[in-house]
């Protein structure tokens, strides 16, 4: 089953209380929840405290993508907040830091996961791979929400898919930015599972339908 992580970062922050009921009625598997520092990423979003409140009115999975700079830095500090998945860049620190990070969020009873830009080959996530419970293939420069879908990311999500099913089966695959009904079909026939998107579903009058639609159930 194809699951959907709608990103809160299009959502309407002055009611997201309504917004995150609205889209956990409407089927989400996981709330999606971009953390952007200003130096990994060229925008600033949400940290700790947005976290704290939203942990504290629903029961789904928070799946936390953390643009940030080190992240080892803040692990238990999103951890404490409430964080189900803790996910980080491979490029915000070396390879040693970037496992030592996976180990902590491990003993932290957390899910790690980790992310590659669109410019970071699938290879470089082999030291990684077995480590993880989900990889996500960003199908957009990280920083901004309501992006287009870059088509050549394609390949990279098949390879991401190969690599996955020979050393970890078990792993989810992720893709985010720009996913609409048009782009979701193509990385899920491509080997994604877990479908990110923000703009097009808070956008949408009726984001049961919307979702239902992402997941290819029409
Ligand atoms: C981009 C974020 C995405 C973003 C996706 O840096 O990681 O999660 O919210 O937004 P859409 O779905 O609008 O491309
Ligand atoms: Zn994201």
């Amino acid at each position: 089953m194809i699951k959907i992580a709608p990103s809160i970062l299009s959502a309407d922050f002055s009611r997201l209380g309504e917004e995150i009921k609205n889209i956990e009625q409407g089927g989400a598997d996981y709330i999606h929840f971009d953390v952007m520092d200003g130096l990994f990423v060229p925008n600033i979003s949400i940290g700790i405290p947005v976290l704290e409140s939203v942990r504290k009115i629903t029961q789904l999975e928070l799946d936390v993508h953390l643009m940030i700079e080190r992240p080892v830095r803040y692990l238990e500090a999103f951890s404490k907040a409430g964080a189900d998945i803790i996910n980080i860049h491979i490029e915000a620190d070396s390879e040693d830091e970037t496992l030592r990070a996976l180990s902590i969020i491990r003993k932290l009873g957390k899910r790690p996961a980790i992310t590659l830009k669109p410019g970071t080959p699938a290879v470089d996530a082999e030291p990684y791979i077995r480590l993880v419970d989900l990889v996500l293939v960003m199908t957009v420069e990280p920083g901004f929400g309501g992006q287009s879908f870059m088509p050549d990311m394609l390949p990279k999500i098949r390879e991401m898919r190969k690599l996955i099913d020979s050393k970890n089966p078990g792993c989810e695959l992720q893709v985010d930015g720009g996913i609409n009904p048009e782009t979701a079909p193509l990385c899920i026939e491509a080997g994604a599972n877990v479908l990110v998107a923000g703009s097009d579903i808070f956008k949408s009058e009726d984001r049961k339908k919307r979702i239902a639609l992402l997941r290819g159930i029409n």
